[in-house]
């Protein structure tokens, strides 16, 4: 059996970065240990407070991101974090040699239903100046040492890069350990499954339109073949599907409020999501181009998102472009 942080060694993992990602893994088993416990410890159901993106937070959101925040600042190896339930960055260690981007509780509006929801991180080298500030974290994804998540379903799962390929880890409950269960993740280039919002479909833009008419047309339209859909409303049970038998997955940009250009978030969710896809093999793109090339403005800042099968993303990123 092969254990994460003895992984960790193995692949020359940096020893700062490996310590870092052992204490995202505890704080993750202590968010799911709330999770199973469920309505027996009262943390279900709406914390009444609105986060920073407008969104009513459940009482799991700000938990999760307590137990994350305290885990990371007592690290010792996080310089400052970023959290989709912080307004601003959070400054860290003098010392520590990392910047980390989280959503502490991805896919939130399905913890009162028993469903998976998920942890997902992003992290950057800290700059080499004495102060920290925002515009530290503002680099395209591409800059990003490690991505990853953690996924609490039917098994705790934790998907992870350090740019070497994606692994997969399952939590081994007897033990309190993450095992290393598949060595690299691969999606294959070609798929007939896609997953999107459905209800949304009159505010998307036209060219989403038309690429989605085609794929519900299945073999008796343009291409000639059918697709299955699947939507679990938690972007990070959506990858992980992708991860392990394919498909495309898409928040398009949309006109419901002019100042969003989607729903999900470049720093929290896109960048480390892209970062795992292309890491196994797929593609990940906005409408423009790809995710991980992406200027980032603010640590807010939302973008459209079209990742997954290679030949499945070009496809509907060329709708796009003729348009
Ligand atoms: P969060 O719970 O962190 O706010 O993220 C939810 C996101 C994402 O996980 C998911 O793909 C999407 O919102 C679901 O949106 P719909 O409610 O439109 O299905
Ligand atoms: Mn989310
Ligand atoms: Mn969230």
């Amino acid at each position: 059996m092969q254990y994460l942080s003895h992984q960790l060694q193995q692949s020359n993992t940096p020893p700062e970065l490996a310590s870092l990602l052992d204490v995202l893994a505890v704080a993750c088993k202590d968010i799911a240990i709330r999770l199973q416990q469920g309505a027996m410890s009262g943390v279900l159901g709406s914390a009444g407070e609105e986060n920073v993106q407008g969104e009513t937070q459940k009482k799991l959101d700000v938990i999760s991101n307590d137990l994350l925040k305290d885990y990371l600042l007592a690290s010792g190896t996080v310089r400052a974090l970023a959290s989709e339930e912080e307004q601003s960055i959070v400054a860290g260690h003098d010392k520590g040699g990392y910047l980390v981007a989280f959503d502490p509780l991805d896919g939130s509006s399905n913890i009162d239903i028993n469903s998976m929801v998920g942890t997902i991180f992003s992290i950057f080298e800290a700059p080499a100046t004495d102060t920290v500030s925002e515009q530290d974290f503002l680099q395209p994804g591409r800059h990003q040492v490690a991505a990853g998540y953690v996924l609490y379903g039917p098994s705790v799962m934790l998907v992870l890069s350090t740019g070497d390929g994606v692994q997969m880890y399952t939590l081994d409950q007897s033990a309190g350990d993450f095992v290393l269960t598949v060595e690299q993740v691969t999606i294959a280039e070609d798929t007939q499954e896609f997953a999107i919002n459905m209800s949304n479909q009159r505010y998307w833009a036209e060219p989403m339109q038309r690429y989605i008419a085609d794929l519900l047309a299945g073999s008796e339209g343009p291409r000639k073949k059918n697709f299955n859909m699947r939507w679990v409303a938690a972007m990070v049970a959506d990858v992980h599907r992708i991860l392990c038998r394919g498909g495309l997955f898409t928040y398009p940009w949309d006109n419901r409020e002019p100042n969003k250009p989607g729903k999900l978030r470049l720093m929290y969710e896109a960048n480390p999501m892209a970062m795992l896809v292309e890491q196994a093999g797929g593609s990940a793109y906005t409408d423009a181009g790809p995710i991980l090339d992406i200027q980032p403005e603010q640590i807010h800042q939302r973008v459209p998102v079209i990742l997954g099968a290679t030949n499945e993303v070009a496809i509907c990123v060329d709708y796009h472009h003729k348009s």
